[in-house]
């Protein structure tokens, strides 16, 4: 067994790791900047920064696209990259790893989580897969091996993973490609239709985290500045909440269905098990106001939106490293899912 153990949510947006024994040690952008097509330039929260700033020779990419690995070589280098910055050494000691998969893929897009980590070329022990949602509910505190149901709603950048849970394994589980990124471009699109005005996905961001209201009824405002589509020249314009839940409603109307299609198949016993303990909510879009008030509107459930959502899958992994008796939730790929 290697000496040290790391957890990794490879998330689309941010790259999430623990190490056993001392919870999160890193939380990054999942992000590379490589110039004319071979030189890393800066990864994670540095290639951040010159997202969308930089020159047309240096792209900015993000290797996790929908929760599957999209960029098996720039994943590669930015995993090289974070293990090396945590281990402090050019050449790291061996590890052992366990990585959180979507369940709702297919068993090459898993595989291909653990190929990442096998054929990287940094000195691996053994490699554990655990069901996302299993880590998520960890991560949230709650008590999964019991033959209680629960329902878990990650709502991250890319993707929204509904789940139901019994005595520590997945009933039901369905992974919709909507998320944060796809309320950004909605934002940018209808600023543009709207005020005539190009925007950056930062600054789309931005304004999501200040405006987006799941619910009508919120007057609020917010200055931005972008490129007026007409003349071409910089603008400051004011955008109000009304505006951005006109973007964003759709998207959000489109996770209550997958949460209504999930409960629709949920066996009646588990049912009443939600309906006692109401739906848990997480992932970093877990943070749009009143969120739990159009789900419980839509749903007739209770919804608790989990603290400091955007982490709980890395803190599940962590949990499942610290705690022996939850250690049979992490999968060694066996042979029998390799895929001929
Ligand atoms: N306060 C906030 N209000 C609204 N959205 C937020 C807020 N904080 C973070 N987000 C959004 O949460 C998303 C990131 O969440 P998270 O870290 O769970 O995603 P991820 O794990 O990288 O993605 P995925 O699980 O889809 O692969 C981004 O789209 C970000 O804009
Ligand atoms: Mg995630």
């Amino acid at each position: 067994m290697a000496s040290k153990t790391y957890g990794i949510d490879f998330g689309t947006s941010t790259i999430k790791i623990c190490r056993k024994g001392q919870g999160l040690v890193l939380d990054e952008r999942n992000i590379i900047a490589i110039a004319d097509k071979k030189t890393i330039i800066a990864t994670g929260n540095e290639a951040f920064d010159i997202y969308e700033k930089a020159p047309a020779n240096i792209v900015v990419t993000y290797p996790v696209r929908y929760g599957v690995i999209a960029d098996v070589a720039n994943m590669t280098a930015l995993l090289i990259h974070f293990i090396q910055k945590l281990s402090g050494s050019k050449r790291p000691g061996s590890a052992d790893y366990i990585v959180a998969t979507p369940t709702d893929i297919t068993e090459v897009e898993r595989r291909s989580f653990y190929d990442l980590i096998a054929s990287s070329g940094l000195k691996v022990g053994r490699v554990k897969i655990v069901e996302k949602p299993i880590a998520d509910a960890l991560g949230a505190g709650l008590e999964i091996m019991t033959a209680r149901g629960v329902m878990i709603v990650d709502i991250g950048a890319d993707t929204t993973e509904v789940s139901i849970l019994s005595l520590g394994a997945i009933v039901l589980s369905k992974l919709i490609p909507i998320g944060g990124n796809k309320l950004d471009e909605a934002i940018k699109g209808i600023v543009k239709k709207k005020h005539n005005l190009y925007i950056g996905d930062k600054t789309a961001e931005s304004i999501k985290k200040k405006l987006a209201n799941a619910l009508p009824g919120l007057e609020a405002v917010t200055n931005v500045y972008g490129r007026d589509v007409v003349t071409g020249l910089p603008m400051e314009m004011t955008v109000n909440s009304k505006t951005v839940y006109e973007a964003i409603s759709e998207y959000l109307y489109t996770i209550i269905d997958a949460i209504r299609i999930i409960l629709e198949r949920t066996p009646p016993e588990i049912s009443s098990d939600i309906i006692d303990s109401g739906i848990y909510v997480t992932g970093g879009s877990a943070n749009i106001f009143e969120l739990s008030g159009l789900i419980k509107k839509e749903t007739g459930l209770k919804v608790n939106i989990c603290e400091d959502s955007a982490n709980t899958v890395v803190k599940g992994l962590s949990r499942i490293m610290d705690e022996p008796q939850l250690s049979s939730l992490a999968d060694a790929l066996r042979p029998k899912n390799l895929v001929d």
